[in-house]
This record gives C-alpha cells, sequence and structure tokens, in this order.
C-alpha cells in the first residue's frame, strides 16, 4: 500500500506559506494539510477560507482541510469553493455527521471525519460509507509540536479494522506528532497517511525530512 504524506503548514512560516508548499511539493508530498482552528473547539486561532485560496494559487498539490471548529456546517461551501480537495470535519461538533459527509461530497469535496483522542472509533460505524478520510487524532488538538499519544497504535489499528469489515476504501490518517520515530508502526498498524508538521518544517532540511518519512514509511 503506498501511504501519502501530509506536511502541516501549521509548523510553516505563515509569513511564507506559498515559499513552504512549493517546497513541499518539489519534495514529492502528496498532499498539504491545513489546520483551522476557532478558539472554540480548540484554544488557538490559525486560518480561514483566504489562506486556503492563498496555497491554492500556490501549489497543484490537494488541499487537505482539518476543521478544528464548531459549527462546522456554517463554513464547508466557504472552504470547498476556496479550493479545499478534502475537508475533515471533527465528530465531537459534528452532530449530524451523516448531513455534514453529505454536504461536503455534494460540494465536490472528499469528506473526511477527525477522532480527538478520546473518541472512539466505533462511533463511526453507521457513516463509515459515507466517509472518504478517517483522521486519527494522535495528540490532543490545538497546536502543532506536542508528544505522540502512544495507545494511538492501537486506534488506528481499531480504525483500520473497521474500514477493512466494512469494505471502505477511506484513506486512513494520522495526525499529532509523526515523525520517523512512529511512522513505520504506524502504517504497519493500517494507517494510509502521515501528517506531519513538526517533524518535517522543524527539520533543518524540510525537503529531506519529506523523504525521509517517506523511506520510514516504508514507501518510495
Ligand atoms: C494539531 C494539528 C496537527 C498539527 C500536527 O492540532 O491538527 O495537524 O499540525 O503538528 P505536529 O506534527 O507538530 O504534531
Ligand atoms: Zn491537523
Amino acid at each position: 500500500m503506498s501511504v501519502r504524506i501530509a506536511p502541516s503548514v501549521l509548523a510553516a512560516d505563515f509569513a511564507a506559506l506559498g515559499d513552504a508548499v512549493r517546497q513541499m511539493e518539489a519534495a514529492g508530498a502528496d498532499q498539504i494539510h491545513v489546520d483551522v482552528m476557532d478558539g472554540h473547539f480548540v484554544p488557538n486561532l490559525t486560518m480561514g477560507p483566504a489562506i486556503v485560496a492563498a496555497l491554492k494559487r500556490s501549489t497543484r498539490l490537494p488541499l487537505d482541510v482539518h476543521l478544528m471548529i464548531e459549527e462546522p456546517d456554517r463554513y464547508l461551501e466557504a472552504f470547498v469553493r476556496a479550493g479545499a480537495a478534502m475537508v475533515t470535519v471533527h465528530a465531537e461538533v459534528a452532530p449530524h455527521l451523516h448531513r455534514t459527509l453529505q454536504v461536503i461530497r455534494q460540494l465536490g469535496a472528499a469528506a473526511g471525519v477527525a477522532l480527538n483522542p478520546s473518541t472512539p472509533v466505533d462511533q463511526l460505524r453507521d457513516v463509515i460509507g459515507d466517509l472518504d478520510l478517517l483522521l486519527i487524532m494522535s495528540v490532543n488538538p490545538g497546536f502543532g509540536g506536542q508528544s505522540f499519544i502512544p495507545h494511538s497504535l492501537e486506534k488506528v489499528a481499531a480504525a483500520r479494522a473497521l474500514l477493512s469489515a466494512t469494505g471502505s476504501h477511506a484513506a486512513l490518517s494520522v495526525d499529532g506528532g509523526v515523525d520517523l520515530s512512529n511512522a513505520a508502526a504506524l502504517v504497519a498498524h493500517g494507517a494510509s497517511t502521515l501528517v506531519a508538521g513538526t517533524s518535517v518544517f522543524g527539520a533543518a532540511d524540510p525537503s529531506a525530512a519529506v523523504k525521509a518519512l517517506r523511506a520510514a514509511a516504508g514507501t518510495t
């Protein structure tokens, strides 16, 4: 299985995001992960649709937009119009998840659901056929640079089991504290996409870090 590498620009220089995504494209990244935070669902504020639109003008890579916001339904159209190829909402703030996923697909984007470390995978059983991406948070969302929660490996395995049992081809993404020390184990447990912020943009050579992550994940 080929693993997708998704650098998170949360850890990039916000004053030079265009350069960051062009560098990632040249380094062979598969998609750009964009962390949207609202200061309510998570205690941090980051970017909105205008930044996504600017990134869209700077790269051909698909934009993987991770909404860490309350009432995500209010903003789905704005993010897809801005250029999001994938829109991921948090299950914890989407009471009508089936409808939300349908709206994302109707807008023309891939529909994703993210789960906090404390939210069980089983909660998605009844919408598994409606999602294109399942994102397992391996830190509590809100900030980059946190330590990987070891239990996330078991959770990735549980998510892979659920996807397999239901015949889903959804991507299985892991986000938070992903680096060279856990990439291989995450893939072995079933991850198909690795999101990495600090381990890429915090490295002395971010392009080399993307390549090293891909090598560690066991793909070329
Ligand atoms: C955390 C974000 C992550 C973040 C990961 O709330 O969802 O995407 O960028 O950053 P690192 O890789 O530094 O843990
Ligand atoms: Zn994220």
